[in-house]
């Protein structure tokens, strides 16, 4: 059956690739856009990745704007979509409170309501880290009783990103439970490109981890034997993400896309280094002394990466009965992640050998 969707970061990575999804399956897309003029570009991505392009339709917004500055003719336009996929967000390491709020807190809030106030099904993505119990309690978070949270204070601590994404999510929760609306959350792992081209986007956590291998900038393995970066394929991520979306038991529920068999970071970085024939760090740099290393101006700079992409690299494991019922009713599948990796970092190398690392 064929519906129609609303979908905000619909240009982003993972966003593509669910535009690609959708429009396979025959679903016609409704995308807010900041720049309506990139629509053909972007219907010419999604086609690349699989799409149909003809089914997919722009309206004019952005989340920094009241009630995401639709006009009315597009307020009409959206408001027969079944499921509102939000997954619009300002990702970049150093971000301001006041501006990492307006986007991914209140821009989340108001999509929310647009969706309640339509009766459309929220589908909203996450992030893995709201799945660690123990990582939220130890930066000043209570899950049971987020209500009671010193925000600035988590701001502070891990960074603009990493604390609106986490405050937007309590926020939406506390919000539709409110208007008895309906919404699903899916958490995904970190994100590496398609496990049959390799696909992703420059600016992707793992396409900087890629550059600083083939760089030469990263020289040692951040955190102990113990640590690792989980991932998740964007293709698994979107099915799994459209699967949830329109299963009626996944109202006000939430639910993992992450690969458990990823490997250590060490390992991962081998295998990633293996395929590029590139030098793969050995020695391993203690979390906080690498923190303490990043904070030194031009430091960050010069390995390009940031004291708070650390939050990520961490030792729990995660409870994933909900997922696993999901990818049996549906029948999904992580694709094989080795190969996964293989096709993704081979993909950077290509995009690096068009547009060079500074
Ligand atoms: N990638 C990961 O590893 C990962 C892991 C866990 C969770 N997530 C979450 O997954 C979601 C999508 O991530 P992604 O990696 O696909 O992001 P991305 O590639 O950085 O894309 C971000 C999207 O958000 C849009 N956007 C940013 N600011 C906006 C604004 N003010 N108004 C309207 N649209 C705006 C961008 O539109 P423009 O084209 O106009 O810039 C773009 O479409 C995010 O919520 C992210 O937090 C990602």
């Amino acid at each position: 059956m064929s519906v129609e969707c609303f979908v905000t970061g619909g240009s982003g990575f993972i966003g593509q690739h669910l535009l690609a999804r959708l429009t396979f399956s025959g679903h016609k897309v409704w995308v807010l856009m900041r720049h309506v003029s990139n629509l053909e570009t972007l219907r010419e991505q999604v086609r690349q990745l699989g799409g149909e392009p003809s089914r997919i339709h722009a309206v004019q917004g952005d989340l920094n704007q009241q009630e995401l500055g639709l006009n009315a003719a597009d307020r009409q336009r959206i408001a027969a979509a079944s499921v509102v996929f939000h997954l619009a967000a300002q990702f970049a390491w150093g971000l301001p409170l006041d501006q990492a709020r307006a986007v991914n807190v209140d821009g989340a809030l108001t999509v929310a309501r647009l969706a309640a106030s339509q009766r459309s099904r929220l589908l909203m993505v996450g992030g893995y880290m709201l799945q660690n119990i123990a990582h939220l309690n130890s930066i000043g978070i209570d899950h049971q009783r987020p209500e009671t949270t010193d925000w600035p204070a988590v701001y502070q601590r891990v960074g603009g990103y990493e604390a609106s994404k986490l405050e937007a999510h309590f926020a939406v929760i506390r919000d539709m439970q409110a208007q008895q609306a309906d919404c699903t959350i899916v958490h995904p792992a970190t994100v590496c490109g398609h496990s049959e081209s390799g696909h992703i986007l420059a600016g992707q956590p793992v396409t900087e981890l890629i550059r600083g291998l083939v760089t030469g900038k990263l020289t040692a393995i951040p955190g102990s034997p113990r640590h690792w970066l989980p991932l998740v394929s964007v293709d698994y991520l979107v099915a799994l993400m459209v699967a949830a979306a329109f299963d009626p038991a996944m109202a006000n529920q939430q639910a993992l896309a992450l690969d458990e068999r990823t490997p250590n970071l060490q390992g991962l970085l081998t295998h990633i280094a293996g395929t590029l024939q590139v030098q793969a760090p050995r020695h391993h740099l203690p979390l906080g002394l690498l923190r303490w290393l990043l904070k030194i101006p031009g430091v960050a700079t010069h390995l390009g990466t940031s004291p708070e992409s650390l939050n990520f690299i961490q030792t729990a494991r995660f409870d994933m009965s909900q997922s696993r019922e999901l990818e049996s009713r549906y029948q999904l599948k992580h694709p094989d992640l080795e190969i996964t990796l293989e096709k993704t970092a081979q993909f950077v190398r290509r995009a690096l050998m068009v547009s060079p690392a500074p």
